[in-house]
């Protein structure tokens, strides 16, 4: 039955300044403007300028948003940036499309072909690591953003090029380079008015170039693939198969479009949330201790996975509570709609951000305490749906959650077998907040476990 009541009025969250709106909270303490207002309604509206935007800050009104009345929303303000980049790809596409393209990539991701490239991604973190020297400090972010990309183009591109490993980690390389400079210039056109992002001080031209030579790098990858009859079943291979809605399987530019997403949306994730989750191994040695003899028990061909390495999730789950490094997540209401009793108007832009969401206390006592052992005294099942979305929810939710999961753990094990992980003294890590929230810069010391 319908609700009766009046519609509620978003309230406007506090701190508005005339004509700039609240930007300035926003450039300066993004993630705490945004927890600062969690207290002022379920839903309050804030401003871009003149550019309302409504922040959703109960996991219910996420829920309703992402799950309950899903299909009323599309993606918002930072695909339409994205969009001109990555085409219309899986993460920018909209309803029957986006169904289509999900339906079509679903079986790269299905467990038993993740299983099918864990010697390609332990092949690439054990290579990488195995350089490393006793007492060595290693630029850890810098590090993981190469490995994690070159894992992405070694499932993606080919789990077998002809070329070798040698020539995956440069391209991995490459592409890490220009992502980062993508992902910057969508997020400052996302934020900021378009005439003032396409400023050259803001590096508009360098954004614009590294969009170009992705494409290209991807278009090379897409016509190899193409004439290598063979295929290796790897995601490439996936787009070109027939799927029900779809006979001929993607297009060359669909296949492209899609491989940009995947790239867009799998390589900085997993390299930043591994980057704080080696953060928090260089401050909490018990938890690398834990870490290495759960890993040492570990036959060398299992897979790993939540239920062969119990501790080590817990404490990657922590990582993305603590350190949740999709900050923000948009929405545009599709049609009018009404929300936790707020009525929305068709067109209207909404954000949450998982940090709010991970960081309450009602769900998450103590919630800046780094603390694995917290998974066990309230699983995830226990929570409301919407209070831990660290992959989001719905019809959108990521769909590499356990490609991701898995890549982690297989680096996680390869650096400890072999390493402990400390921080460098004197060198404070500072989260810096753009499209993700990433460490400055990670310099860590690494020293061999002692031989017994
Ligand atoms: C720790 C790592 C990761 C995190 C935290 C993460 C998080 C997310 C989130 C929050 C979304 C929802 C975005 C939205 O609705 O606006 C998403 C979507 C998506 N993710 Fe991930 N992701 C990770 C890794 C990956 C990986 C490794 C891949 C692929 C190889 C991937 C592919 C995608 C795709 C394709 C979507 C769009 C799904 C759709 O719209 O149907 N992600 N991810």
């Amino acid at each position: 039955m319908r609700s009766a009541a009046p519609p509620a009025v978003a309230p406007v969250a506090s701190g508005r300044l005339p004509l700039l709106g609240h930007l300035p909270h926003l450039a300066v303490r993004r993630v705490e403007f945004l927890q600062s207002v969690r207290g002022q309604g379920d839903i309050v509206r804030i401003f871009l300028g003149n550019r309302p935007v409504f922040v959703l800050n109960s996991p219910e009104a996420v829920h309703e948003v992402m799950v309950t009345q899903g299909r009323k929303f599309g993606k918002g303000l930072l695909f339409d940036v994205a969009r001109p980049f990555i085409g219309n790809g899986i993460i920018t596409s909209e309803r029957d499309l986006h169904r289509r393209q999900r339906r079509a990539l679903q079986p790269a991701f299905r467990r038993e072909s993740i299983a099918a490239c864990v010697g390609t991604m332990a092949g690439i973190a054990q290579e990488q690591v195995a350089a490393w020297r006793p007492g060595e400090v290693i630029a850890m972010d810098l590090v993981l953003r190469r490995m994690m990309t070159a894992m992405l183009v070694a499932t993606l591109f080919s789990a077998e090029r002809p070329d070798g490993a040698a020539a995956v980690a440069a391209l991995g390389e490459r592409v890490a380079e220009h992502l980062t400079t993508v992902m910057r210039g969508v997020f400052v056109g996302t934020v900021l008015p378009a005439r003032i992002a396409a400023s050259p001080v803001l590096g508009h031209r360098r954004y614009l170039a590294a969009a170009a030579a992705l494409r290209e790098l991807a278009d090379t990858a897409v016509r190899q693939a193409r004439q290598d009859p063979a295929g290796h079943g790897d995601l490439l291979s996936a787009m070109f198969a027939p799927t029900p809605g779809n006979p001929d399987g993607m297009t060359d530019t669909e296949a492209r479009d899609e491989l940009l997403s995947l790239l867009m949306a799998g390589a900085e994730t997993t390299s930043t949330t591994l980057a704080w989750a080696l953060h928090e191994l260089g401050r909490h040695p018990d938890i690398t201790d834990r870490i290495k003899a759960e890993c040492d028990a570990l036959p060398a061909d299992a897979l790993p996975g939540a239920a062969a390495l119990p501790f080590t999730d817990r404490f990657l789950r922590e990582v993305l509570r603590l350190h949740q490094p999709s900050w923000i997540l948009m929405r545009r209401a599709l049609e009018p709609v009404r929300v936790r009793g707020v009525e929305l108007p068709a067109g209207a832009e909404l954000i949450y951000s998982a940090v709010t969401m991970h960081r309450d206390p009602a769900h998450f006592p103590d919630p800046l305490r780094f603390d694995p052992d917290r998974w066990l005294d309230r699983p995830e099942k226990d929570l409301p749906p919407g209070a831990y979305v660290p992959f989001a929810l719905g019809s959108r939710k990521c769909i590499g959650d356990h490609f991701a999961m898995t890549e982690m753990l297989v680096v996680l094990r390869s650096i400890v077998s072999r390493w402990r992980p400390h921080p460098v003294r004197g060198h404070r890590v500072r989260p810096v907040v753009q499209a993700l929230i990433r460490p400055d810069a990670l310099p860590m010391r690494v020293s061999p476990w002692p031989t017994r």
